[in-house]
């Protein structure tokens, strides 16, 4: 894959017109940013574009509009913080290939930045159908000379500014997809053992792929999260009101004898929190708490976190690993009385002197919304779905397209 200073070398950069596909996609509440990571992981590359004298084209999706313009998923608060953590105006494009976007961009002075509306408010951006994709891409082709692919939580995505605008401009990888792809490397080719994985989040059937090519590389993984209900029904405990995937029961069951014939160690808890009721998450207010052993959950109990003797299990387990990745919340950390078993497992993370990555997404926004210094653990990846696909052994679109 090329580089930002191969394309400075080629003069592709100095005075030309550089397109950043980057991912902004950050969780709003309302215009309020609750998460600004993956903005201010995007900071370097466009800084570093822009001193080397580009006109600085970035672009982005936010949420998943549905192929038109959508308030709601507006880029224009992501421009005003990415303007503050440049410190320099950004300027907003109301559009992605229209009249403003072409005027934004025919104003760019060398060195300066602008940001192109949410590239989903165009159907062509996510089309099924190539040609369509295609079409779009080309009208973004015509306001740029040069591409630059940093938007790595969207490189499991075959979208037109994604996949399809690489081959139509000269390209190279920026420097965060450099890195992320760093990373995972050293979760996939040159692990350093023993290996430990931390899985969480709510539903197993999003993890089973991941879980079924971790079989063959780890030598630990350790489930929590919603997730964990249907692996704890697979080893014949009662889950009460809890999420519960029945379907997905004989595939976990498969995955727990091949992990026994493998040897490698499933670490599943020894006890939850729960409650009879969902949290409400909006106003926050306390619930009622109850601990259950896994042997003797309650029939009305919804499992909403792992209990206080998985969490000392868990950092136990973590503590001689050199290697841990970790990806998915171990409960409802939004609501404090929930959060414990996510907070323990990121503070084993820390205190391990393994290398650590937290797949991005909701594990990545726990660590910041939890208070813990980012800088604490080895890597914070930017990509959910995009760093689990890799872990599966797939191919990814983006990656794809800038190798060629
Ligand atoms: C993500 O949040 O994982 C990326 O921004 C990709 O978003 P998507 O799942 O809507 O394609």
């Amino acid at each position: 894959m090329k580089t930002i200073d191969d394309l400075i070398g080629q003069g592709q950069v100095a005075g030309k017109r550089v397109f950043v596909r980057a991912d902004l996609n950050v969780p709003l509440a309302g215009a309020t940013i609750t998460d600004d990571g993956r903005i201010r992981a995007a900071v370097p590359t466009i800084t570093r574009l822009a001193e080397a004298g580009a006109k600085v084209i970035v672009a982005s999706h936010l949420g998943r509009p549905k192929g038109e313009p959508d308030p709601q998923f507006s880029l224009a608060p992501v421009a005003a913080r990415l303007g503050e953590l440049l410190g320099k105006d950004v300027a907003f494009a109301a559009d992605t290939v229209g009249d403003s976007a072409r005027a934004t961009v025919a104003g760019l002075a060398d060195g300066q930045v602008a940001l192109l509306e949410n590239l989903r408010f165009n159907a062509g951006e996510t089309a099924k159908d190539d040609a369509e994709r295609g079409a779009f891409a080309d009208e973004l082709a015509a306001l740029a000379d040069t591409y630059v692919g940093d938007g790595f939580g969207a490189v499991h995505r075959k979208h037109a500014s994604v996949y399809d605008l690489p081959a139509r401009l000269p390209h190279a990888a920026g420097g965060l997809i450099a890195t992320e792809v760093g990373v995972l490397r050293k979760l996939t080719e040159d692990v350093t053992r023993p290996y430990a994985v931390v899985l969480g989040g709510s539903k197993v059937s999003d993890k089973l792929g991941v879980i079924d090519h971790l079989l063959e590389k780890a030598d630990r993984i350790l489930v929590g999260g919603g997730m964990v209900f249907t692996f704890l029904k697979a080893q014949g405990h009662e889950v009460g009101k809890s999420l519960l995937q029945e379907d997905q029961l004989p595939v976990v069951r498969e995955y727990l004898a091949r992990a026994e014939a493998r040897g490698v160690e499933f670490v599943l808890p020894v006890d939850v929190v729960g409650a009879t009721g969902f949290p409400d998450l909006k106003t926050l207010a306390p619930s009622s708490p109850v601990t259950a052993a896994v042997d003797a959950i309650p029939g009305d109990l919804i499992g909403l976190d792992i209990g206080p003797e998985s969490r000392k299990l868990f950092a136990a387990k973590l503590a001689d690993a050199a290697t841990v990745f970790w990806n998915g919340p171990m409960g409802v950390f939004e609501h404090p009385d929930y959060a414990d078993g996510t907070r323990a497992v990121a503070q084993a993370l820390i205190d391990s002197p393994a290398f650590t990555v937290v797949g991005g997404g909701d594990s990545a926004a726990a660590v910041r919304i939890l208070g813990f210094d980012e800088n604490a653990f080895g890597h914070i990846s930017t990509g959910g779905g995009a760093s689990l696909e890799y872990l599966e052994g797939k191919t990814l679109p983006g990656l794809a397209a800038l190798e060629g």
